[in-house]
């Protein structure tokens, strides 16, 4: 496995792989690499011949007093567990490499923005588009591996990838959760063990909405209410949204019917968690 640093790298690299007759699959991430990253890299494995990783803490999507300084980084861990997955290839470059100068072109998906997290985080889906554009074009992936607990940055994506004509498949991937159903995010390490046990009625009330659907109910405000009691069991759990969406156009929906997404944001002391689960009335 090889760890690079530099966009030229990458290309060469990329190219002679592809020039071997290779698949390019890519999973970008952020590090503070855990068990959802590595069920992507798996899935990216199972799918393509040659596994390319990003890591890259990308200032873009952090908006003011979010934790791009505290995000977490450790590139040796990251890099072991790239290697226990057999990814092929990391690219890990400098801020500098990927925004050499001030950005003056973005890339902008419109109204999928505004809803749920881009309501609170102004200019987040714009940094995340314009940096997964960009590594795109640095990479060539045939299939780039999203995850489905990022279930809003993955409708952007893939909506981003139809209107530009971009050469790629999105591949969305299952949540990978805890025992306890809390959904793996690099985010959890700065839980308390009792923050942990608390957050755990993320999920607990997401499959509660799922089970009341099972049961008939559709009518989204009494899904949303039977949620909020859930998490109403946490002290300490302030809830930011929590929404019953289209799974394409993520607009609110009176009514679950076919396919829907249930999606939550909430503070747990100073950390944001989010979560979500697809509603189905089909099945
Ligand atoms: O999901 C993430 O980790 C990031 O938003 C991504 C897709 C790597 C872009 O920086």
């Amino acid at each position: 496995m090889d760890i690079v640093k530099t966009i030229a790298q990458v290309r060469e690299v990329v190219r002679k792989a592809r020039g071997d007759g290779k698949t390019i699959g890519f999973v970008p991430t952020m590090g503070a690499l855990h068990g959802g990253h590595v069920s992507l890299m798996e899935a990216a494995g199972n799918k393509c011949d040659f596994v390319v990783v990003s890591i890259f803490v990308n200032p873009t999507q952090f908006g003011p007093g979010e934790d791009l300084d505290k995000y977490p980084r450790d590139i040796e861990a990251d890099a072991e567990k790239c290697r226990a997955a057999d990814v092929d290839l990391i690219f890990a470059p400098e801020a500098g490499e990927m925004y050499p100068d001030k950005l003056i072109s973005w890339v902008e998906v419109e109204k999928l923005t505004d809803k749920l997290c881009g309501r609170s985080r102004e200019g987040h889906f714009k940094g995340v588009t314009t940096v997964c554009a960009k590594l795109f074009n640095i990479v060539l992936p045939d299939i780039a591996f999203f995850g489905q607990k990022d279930a809003q940055q993955a409708i952007v994506i893939k909506r981003m990838v139809t209107d530009l004509n971009m050469p790629l498949v999105i591949k969305v991937c299952p949540t990978a959760r805890e025992q306890s159903g809390l959904a793996i995010s690099s985010r959890n390490q700065y839980l308390s063990e009792d923050e942990k046990k608390q957050a755990a009625l993320i999920y607990a009330s997401l499959q509660k909405c799922e089970q009341l659907v099972k049961e008939g109910e559709t009518n989204s405000e009494k899904l949303i209410e039977a949620m909020i009691g859930k998490l109403a069991e946490s002290p300490c759990i302030i809830v930011e949204y929590i929404n019953i969406v289209d799974s394409d156009t993520v607009a609110d929906i009176a009514r679950v019917s076919g396919q829907a997404l249930a999606a939550i944001a909430v503070k747990l002391g100073n950390t944001r968690l989010i979560d979500n689960i697809i509603l189905d009335t089909t099945g």
